[in-house]
């Protein structure tokens, strides 16, 4: 690949749930992009990444485990409401999370570690075709989210991954020009 190619993936890559609602993603093609997630640099070798897919009726266990810790916290009745069905949008989401470190430090690199591979873990989610949409864990959320997708206690869930495979991109949001201090 040439680096125009590899710019070209980089900026093609759009936060979307833009896809074909009927067109299950394999779960052969999720297990290749959390195996890509993993190539990402990894302070100490502490491998965090911890992954759980939510599919079919995963995905309404899932919005149902979320809309209730988002009541618990005290969200609006509509926000709740909207947050049951939520994760039925689209035919799959990835769960992505960062596993607790020996140290206040540590954790925090293995959460940068974690946040490296979902950007692989979404560009070759691009490459393959398919929309991505990096979702936030709701406030309140996150103990039963890591707990439901079994994942280690003290895990932070980095990211809710909506997937698909895209019938459209939308348009890129503008970027700032990048300013490169000079020490
Ligand atoms: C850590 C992180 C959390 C995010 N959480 C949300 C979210 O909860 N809801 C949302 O709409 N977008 C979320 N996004 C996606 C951003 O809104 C999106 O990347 C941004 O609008 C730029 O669009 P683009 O990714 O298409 O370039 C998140 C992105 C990151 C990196």
């Amino acid at each position: 690949m040439s680096p125009e190619e590899l710019a070209a993936l980089i900026r093609s890559r759009r936060t979307s749930m833009v896809v074909d609602a009927d067109r299950a993603v394999p779960r052969d093609v999720v297990e290749h992009l959390c195996e890509l997630a993993m190539w990402a640099p990894n302070h100490k070798r502490t491998w965090p990444w911890q992954f759980a897919l939510a599919e079919g009726d995963g995905r309404a266990r899932l919005g149902e485990v979320i809309a209730d810790a988002m009541e618990a916290y005290g969200d609006s009745p509509e926000k709740v409401l909207k947050a049951r069905g939520k994760y039925l949008r689209t035919p799959a989401t990835l769960v992505v999370g960062s596993a607790a470190g020996d140290s206040a430090d540590r954790t925090a690199e293995n959460r940068d570690a974690v946040a490296a591979g979902i950007q692989n873990l979404l560009l070759a989610a691009t490459a393959h075709g398919l929309a991505t949409y990096w979702g936030s864990c709701p406030k309140g959320a996150n103990d039963v989210v890591a707990a439901l997708c079994g994942f280690e206690p003290g895990t932070h869930v980095a990211a809710l991954i909506y997937l698909g495979w895209a019938t459209h991109s939308p348009e890129p949001p503008a970027r700032p020009p990048a300013h490169l201090h000079i020490i």
